[in-house]
């Protein structure tokens, strides 16, 4: 397949990249040559290639910053989406979209299923809920991955963050009272890879398997990489950052298991093996 790529040089646009480079014809965008919020670029660059499929790895992701540039954030994840989705239209193409557990007010006592009610709380969250509206509102030929507390190779990550904390820190303050699931960029551009292979439009929800808090995730970092540092344990309240989040935003992967699909490993397998990758 001829697969367009949006945001190639991100964290999953890295994986999403060395996932499918061997079996498919790949056109890598970055902001620089493919800024989505530039209708006129987004048309001429999706209808010169013609596309089989569209993936659009790019967004606005810093979740405290979309606080203060609200504009930026409903350009890019809001108006981007909306851009990319018209051209999409357009050339008949799919497009596959990533989106986030943050469009949940995190207010459940089970894990999220694809329909549950929407209710974001924070202007990151809103902004992608309008990129996720825009695409219902134009297409039928779409996946919108839902997806949670990524982490992989190329990007800043909260395993990435613990372990430089640990060369100088015994002991670390981390967030107890925010579960979700940890989702490893490589496991999830391969389930993406997989999806692209079927006409299963729809919204999906994909993450590793199993959940946890960030404290309990810290704590399993550490274990696995042999260090010694003590956790402890504090709420989000006292933690104080300028966006709120979801306090339980797990996932569950209803959709992708009742379309047949292999649930993803364990979070726990998957970060055993990032931490030896990076150590
Ligand atoms: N990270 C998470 O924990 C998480 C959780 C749930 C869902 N998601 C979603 O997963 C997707 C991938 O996230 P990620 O963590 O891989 O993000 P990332 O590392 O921040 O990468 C995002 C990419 O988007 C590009 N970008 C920003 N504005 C753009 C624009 N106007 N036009 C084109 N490209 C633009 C950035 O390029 P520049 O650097 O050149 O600006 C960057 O390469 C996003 O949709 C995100 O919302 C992420």
């Amino acid at each position: 397949m001829k697969i367009l790529i949006t945001g190639s040089n991100g964290m999953l646009g890295h994986d999403l990249t060395e996932v499918l480079k061997d079996n498919h014809e790949l056109i890598l965008t970055t902001s620089k040559t493919l800024d989505i919020t530039n209708k006129d670029q987004v048309f001429e660059v999706i209808c010169d290639a013609e596309p089989d499929v569209v993936i659009n790895s790019a967004a606005y992701t810093d979740v405290d910053g979309c606080e203060e540039n609200q504009d930026l954030a409903y350009s890019v994840n809001g108006e981007g989406v909306k851009n990319l989705a018209l051209a999409c239209k357009e050339v008949d193409c799919a497009l596959v979209h990533i989106s986030t557990d943050y469009i949940f007010n995190g207010k459940n006592d089970r894990p999220w299923v694809e329909d549950d009610e929407i209710g974001p709380i924070s202007v990151y969250g809103k902004s992608k809920l309008k990129g996720e509206e825009a695409i219902l509102e134009t297409l039928d030929k779409y996946f919108i991955v839902r997806t949670a507390w990524l982490y992989g190779i190329n990007g800043k990550n909260f395993p990435k963050t613990m372990l430089e904390l640990a060369k100088n820190h015994s002991e670390i303050t981390v967030v107890y009272d925010e579960v979700g699931t940890p989702t490893y960029t490589p496991d999830l551009a391969y389930g993406i890879s997989e999806l692209i292979e079927t006409d299963y439009y729809g919204i999906y929800h994909l993450t590793n398997s199993g959940n946890c808090s960030w404290c309990e995730f810290a704590r399993y970092i550490f274990e696995v990489a042999d260090k010694d540092v003590k956790v402890v344990p504090v709420t989000a309240s006292e933690f104080a950052r300028p966006a709120p989040r979801p306090s339980y935003s797990v996932l569950e992967n209803k959709n992708w298991v009742d379309k047949g699909f292999k649930p993803l490993r364990s979070y726990k397998e998957a970060i055993k093996e990032y931490v030896e990758l990076i150590k």
